[in-house]
């Protein structure tokens, strides 16, 4: 495989194998030097064209720990904003030497349409409405451990809440989630939901509170406030009161279900209740094994055939 572009890419197995490799990587990312010299000579650049807080320096973080040389590309103050094409852009940099690009857009399919203009592997950090690999990737590592599920989901049932048309990590974290056998749900407004779920291995709920008590997941995504201004929502505090995760919703979990978001977090909307205060909350795990499945991601691309359990 030499590039990640879609959760598509991963068949279950493929999934069981970066899963145990991120294994591995936690356990480098917990020593006292957290750095092993498995990608040195390779060089990493970071193509960000929409905001991040937690992709790109888990990337960035990930590639460092695996001694690869990074670069970070910085739109605003780059050619782009003189009119530089995407394709002259990548171009550019790839004349430079560079062995993977972390590529985050706003249109859906850009990572695929970069993979014609370079050799380097493409990693998909986020296109568009249609995927988040690692953001999926990471959310399994975070179940698979926070439910000791290294076998798999079957039987597991989770629940993904909130704008699952516009989301690409709703769309990753379905088809990875049913890959490795969950009974997923999504939850939502019917406006907020695709026209057609069509192939979707997914049962769909516009009520969460029916659902509660039995779930092993509940995960909620970020309400994008301009879905307001579209007319998708009547109120932000409408949906809040039918889909905010709040004390009382939060008290009919059973005791061992995990509290999920891919962040950015809107406090008061989607997340009502204090996430600290939540005792099944992983959701800083999440942004903690993000770094470690995003080593694995790049060994997984770029290592030349390094048995990473013998690194130093
Ligand atoms: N979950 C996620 O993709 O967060 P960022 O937008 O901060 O990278």
């Amino acid at each position: 495989m030499r590039h990640l572009l879609s959760i598509d890419d991963l068949d279950a197995d493929d999934l069981h194998r970066l899963l145990e490799l991120t294994d591995h990587m936690m356990e480098i990312s917990s020593r006292p030097i957290p750095k092993v010299p498995a990608l040195r000579g390779k060089n990493v650049v970071s193509l960000f064209f929409e905001d991040s807080t937690r992709t790109r320096t888990s990337f960035d973080t990930a590639a460092k720990r695996l001694s690869a040389d990074t670069m970070n590309f910085s739109v605003s103050s780059s050619s782009v904003s003189k009119g530089e094409s995407l394709r002259d852009t990548i171009e550019t940099i790839a004349a430079m030497g560079v062995d993977a690009f972390v590529v985050r857009h706003r249109s859906s399919g850009a990572p695929q349409m970069i993979t014609r203009w370079t050799n380097a592997s493409i990693i998909n950090a986020g296109d568009g409405w249609h995927q988040h690999p690692t953001q999926a990737l990471l959310d399994c590592y975070t179940i698979r451990t926070g439910l000791n599920r290294r076998d798999g989901f079957d039987g597991l049932r989770i629940a993904i809440v909130g704008d699952i048309k516009h989301s690409r990590v709703a769309r990753s974290d379905v088809q990875a989630f049913a890959a490795l056998g969950a009974h997923v749900t999504v939850v939502a407004p019917p406006t907020l939901l695709p026209p057609s779920l069509d192939g979707w291995p997914v049962e769909v709920s516009h009520d969460l509170d029916s659902l509660l008590p039995d779930l092993d997941v509940l995960y909620l995504l970020r309400v994008q406030r301009e879905r307001m201004e579209e007319a998708l929502l009547p109120s932000l505090h409408e949906y809040s009161l039918l889909y905010g995760l709040t004390d009382a919703r939060a008290a009919r979990l059973a005791p061992h279900a995990l509290v999920m978001h891919p962040g950015p977090m809107n406090r008061g909307v989607e997340m009502v209740a204090d996430p600290g205060e939540l005792s099944g909350s992983v959701i800083l795990n999440q942004v903690t094994n993000g770094v470690a499945v995003r080593m694995a991601v790049l060994f997984w691309l770029l290592g030349s055939g390094t048995d990473l359990t013998e690194a130093p």
